[in-house]
């Protein structure tokens, strides 16, 4: 049997022309806009080859060795090389791989180290925090008593001061420190201090950063969290998937919380596919990669800041950027709309100093195709135009598809 990398919709075809046709249009669609979604990237060949291979076949509950079904013998390998590889990749001593999503890594987490009725401090929904982070419409914000810290609203920082006095009020029994928005470092050995000091586990939720640890780009919460979660598929590169990193000491707690508690049987092909993305993670060139990402993602904000947006914090320490662009005339939500007309693909956000919902974008993506500082300006300079509707929603989009089609992520 030959085994086709699922880029390749064409094995589709003559079986299910459908769906065919719907591999075909997201592949087109991909490379002819700009993804700038925060959380997004190309995967290598070589993982989606992994995802789509005969692995996906195979049932396998609990871990190498111990598992609950025959004929687990050669993914029980591909299992142990993705623990290998994460555990050295970010000097963890235990690393369990079987997390469905950077979600399902959090409430493994929450299950390893909390009973219902907890309180947690985190940072608070309209400031970055998660829906994991204790939103009412989540597991989260129902099974525990979620206490939010928030940013400083004029600076964007988080407000290390209120961390530390509702750690000493409230006595959380876990804090969590990690965001979808924030664009700047965590000061991850503040937030072990006051932990100890309140008593509290300290949980990294790296969902967002881990690609650039990986990489050197961004300090790594290993040595201060008790438990690191992490997501596999935004800046790393890897599978859509989840990841907990911790001491050997919780290694046990970690493991049952996955499989049997909040799982059932492991996904061998995302496993497979997350240790090619860990092995491509520890390569010089990956180093590279996530440095330029920062590199391209502070080009980006200096473009965006002298079109007239405000970027919050002034600028970024990582992939990630927020941005205000009422200077511009338009909210958030009309902003996105105007870019996507344009073939410019990301998000809104909410924003540290009011209501008023602003754009949340990332240069993960992009830096993958090969694009660089040059780029950046130029992408910079197409949000002046739309945004300040300069230039028709088509000129923008035909500029967008020569942009995005000189930088093909897939050989075609
Ligand atoms: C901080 C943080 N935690 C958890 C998650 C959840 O990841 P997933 O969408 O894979 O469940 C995300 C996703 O963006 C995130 O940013």
């Amino acid at each position: 049997m030959t085994v086709t990398p699922a880029i390749e919709a064409d094995v589709l075809r003559s079986q299910d022309p459908e769906l065919a046709e719907i591999l075909l249009g997201e592949r087109e669609r991909q490379s002819t806009t700009l993804q700038l979604i925060a959380a997004e990237n190309f995967t290598s060949p070589a993982v989606l080859a992994a995802l789509g291979s005969p692995l996906a076949n195979k049932y396998a509950e609990g871990y190498p060795g111990a598992r609950h079904h025959a004929g687990c013998e050669i993914v029980d390998v591909a299992e142990r090389i993705a623990v290998e590889r994460a555990r050295k990749l970010f000097g963890a001593e235990h690393a369990n791989v079987q997390s469905h999503s950077g979600s399902s890594a959090v409430l493994a987490a929450y299950a390893a180290l909390l009973r219902p009725g907890d309180t947690v401090l985190a940072l608070g929904l309209p400031y970055g925090g998660h829906l994991t982070h204790g939103s009412p419409a989540n597991f989260s914000g129902r099974w525990f008593d979620f206490v939010g810290y928030g940013v400083d609203a004029e600076t964007g920082l988080i407000d290390y001061d209120q961390v530390r006095t509702l750690a000493r009020t409230r006595r959380p029994k876990a804090i969590v420190c990690g965001s979808i928005a924030y664009p700047r470092h965590i000061d991850h050995a503040f937030f072990r201090e006051v932990a100890d000091e309140a008593g509290a586990y300290l949980i990294a939720d790296a969902a967002h950063p881990i690609g650039l640890v990986a990489g050197g780009a961004a300090p790594n919460p290993v040595p201060y969290a008790d438990i690191v979660c992490a997501t596999t598929h935004k800046v790393l590169r890897g599978p859509r998937g989840g990841m907990i990193l911790c001491g050997s000491e919780l290694a046990e707690r970690v493991d049952r919380a996955v499989f049997p508690f909040t799982q059932g049987g492991a996904q061998m092909h995302t496993i497979a596919a997350k240790a090619v993305a860990f092995g491509e993670a520890a390569t010089p060139a990956f180093a590279a990669y996530a440095h330029q990402v920062v590199v391209n993602a502070r080009a980006l904000a200096a473009g965006l800041a002298a079109e007239g947006l405000v970027v919050t914090t002034g600028g970024t320490d990582t992939h990630l950027i927020t941005a205000d662009p009422a200077p511009l005339g338009v909210d958030g939500r009309t902003a996105r709309g105007r870019l996507a007309a344009a073939g410019v693909v990301l998000d809104c956000c909410a924003l540290p100093h009011g209501d008023a919902r602003g754009l949340r974008l990332g240069t993960a993506a992009v830096t993958t195709q090969g694009m660089g500082e040059r780029e950046m300006a130029r992408i910079a300079a197409l949000f002046g135009e739309v945004l300040r509707g300069a230039t028709e929603a088509s000129k923008a989009r035909e500029e967008v598809r020569e942009l995005a089609g000189g930088f093909p992520a897939y050989p075609r």
